[in-house]
């Protein structure tokens, strides 16, 4: 076959098929821009460019060109060349799919930051000069561990902030909490462990991907104090996946007692903790509270992301390992994917060593703990939850509805009359039942429209109790007030 190939365009052209060398040309053109292949507006190369890749007289290309204009498929304009029209036909497939979030009203997804509170400027400009400066031996294929810099940068912060035992050396950079589950979960899968102890009512994504993992998953209690470490000690667990400062989503922190308990339990045992450290820098009543890791550094595997912190668009965060673990974390995310993207670590790592990190999340603990205080107003002012709880910290809180509510009935009118929220189900391992309640995230929702939003779902609560009269009678006192538990 003798034939010659454009790459701007994926076209290909047969010298020994039956039909003429413009009838390829026209025929492959119509059928990319038919199917969408080639979006409208598309610019298309020169007639001089595209007749020297796919070998061909220019001739062939121009008449080619005209057809397909006469045909209504391309315009041509002086100066802004070739493209193609705006009423070339594009499948409705070749539509990105609508966001589910955009079809809300409002948005009460915990775990998610403002989009308006990431530092653009500052972000860009780290960034800028990761690209601009970065060594020839960086834009190579990295440390398996990550960037240096950053990693220097962090165990300084998370020693500083968090009161984490950290050396550089222990650090691995990783895509988010998610990834740093998933390698910590294949060593350990490597070495033969089996059970893992979660939390119920937890994270519960968690559950499924170490399950498909090969591990058999254990769900231990919560209660106002955290994980319960009794029931934990009972279940023959050898490691267990906690989020200490405030866990997920009762926000309960994990109590000074069982902290000392857990830490003994790890080395009595053998066993490992993973400490998942997800939203503890926000934090708006009382002292900061150091991270567990400090109280056990050689079994516990401390995890950071800056989904919360940043955004979780960057696909950023950070594992400190106890040593004799940190070559195995490390070969594992070279099997895994060779590395992260030591562009975006080396800016990380100048946002934190510049102390933009420090400034970025004092000016948002201020603008949460606005939005905080305006979701409790309003909880106490609409007076539908009989307690609210993990208030203290995060990005969000639970509140426990009315027993006499149907906890599904509420996500669901909710959902239908605009407002996105999720209820405590979805947090409960293997369909456990629990007392009806609702986990509402203040991250990404905007403080005007917080009032609001909890009014209506007030009243999309009303509509779904038993007991319709004593909650009318609930709500028309406001003197009424909601238990805080922070
Ligand atoms: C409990 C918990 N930990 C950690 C994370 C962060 O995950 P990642 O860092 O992969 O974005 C989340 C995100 O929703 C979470 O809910």
């Amino acid at each position: 076959v003798r034939a010659a190939w454009s790459t701007d365009i994926l076209l290909a052209i047969d010298r020994e098929a039956p039909h003429t060398l413009r009838g390829q040309l026209e025929g492959q053109l119509r059928e990319a821009m038919a199917t969408g292949r080639l979006a409208a507006g598309t610019v298309l190369p020169s007639t001089r460019e595209l007749a020297a890749c796919l070998e061909l007289s220019r001739g062939v290309v121009v008449e080619a060109y005209e057809q397909l204009a006469a045909e209504g498929w391309i315009v041509s304009k002086r100066g802004s060349g070739t493209r193609v029209a705006k009423r070339a036909r594009v499948p409705a497939t070749a539509e990105p799919p609508q966001s589910p979030a955009a079809t809300y009203r409002f948005d009460f997804k915990p775990g998610l930051p403002h989009a308006e509170s990431f530092p653009r400027r500052a972000w860009a400009g780290c960034l800028r000069d990761a690209a601009l400066h970065a060594t020839a031996a960086q834009l190579g294929y990295p440390d398996p561990r990550g960037d240096e810099g950053a990693r220097v940068a962090l165990a300084r912060y998370l020693a500083r902030a968090r009161a984490v035992v950290a050396h550089p050396s222990c650090v691995v950079m990783c895509s988010g909490f998610t990834q740093a589950i998933d390698l910590i979960a294949r060593v350990w899968v490597e070495r033969g462990m089996s059970r893992v102890a979660i939390e119920q009512p937890g994270f519960v994504g968690l559950a499924t991907h170490l399950n498909r993992l090969g591990l058999q998953v254990l769900p231990v209690p919560v209660d106002r104090e955290g994980l319960d470490p009794r029931q934990l000690e009972r279940s023959g667990a050898q490691a267990v996946i906690l989020a200490p400062a405030h866990q997920f989503p009762t926000g309960a922190v994990l109590s000074a007692a069982r902290r000392v308990r857990l830490a003994a339990w790890a080395r009595e045992r053998g066993a490992w903790i993973v400490e998942d450290d997800y939203d503890a820098e926000f934090r708006y009543e009382a002292e900061p509270l150091p991270a567990l890791q400090g109280s056990a550094p050689g079994h516990t595997i401390y995890v950071g992301t800056a989904s919360k912190l940043l955004s979780p668009a960057l696909r950023l965060g950070w594992v400190v390992a106890p040593e004799p673990l940190v070559g195995a974390l490390a070969l594992m995310k070279r099997r895994v994917d060779r590395g992260g993207s030591s562009i975006d670590q080396i800016a990380l790592g100048r946002f934190v060593e510049d102390g933009l990190l420090d400034r970025h999340l004092k000016r948002c603990r201020g603008a949460y703990r606005r939005r905080r205080d305006t979701l409790l107003a309003a909880l106490s002012r609409w007076g539908f939850v009989d307690e609210v709880m993990g208030a203290a910290a995060g990005l969000h809180v639970m509140v426990r509805l009315r027993r006499d509510v149907d906890e599904e009935r509420v996500v669901a009118e909710a959902r239908r009359a605009g407002l996105r929220v999720f209820g405590g189900a979805a947090y409960r391992q293997g369909g456990v039942a629990g007392a009806p309640a609702l986990v509402l995230g203040y991250g990404a929702i905007a403080e005007n429209d917080i009032d609001a939003a909890v009014a209506a779902l007030a009243a999309v609560v009303r509509r779904c109790g038993a007991d319709d009269a004593r909650a009318a009678a609930r709500e028309a006192d406001s003197s009424d007030d909601v238990a805080v538990c922070r």
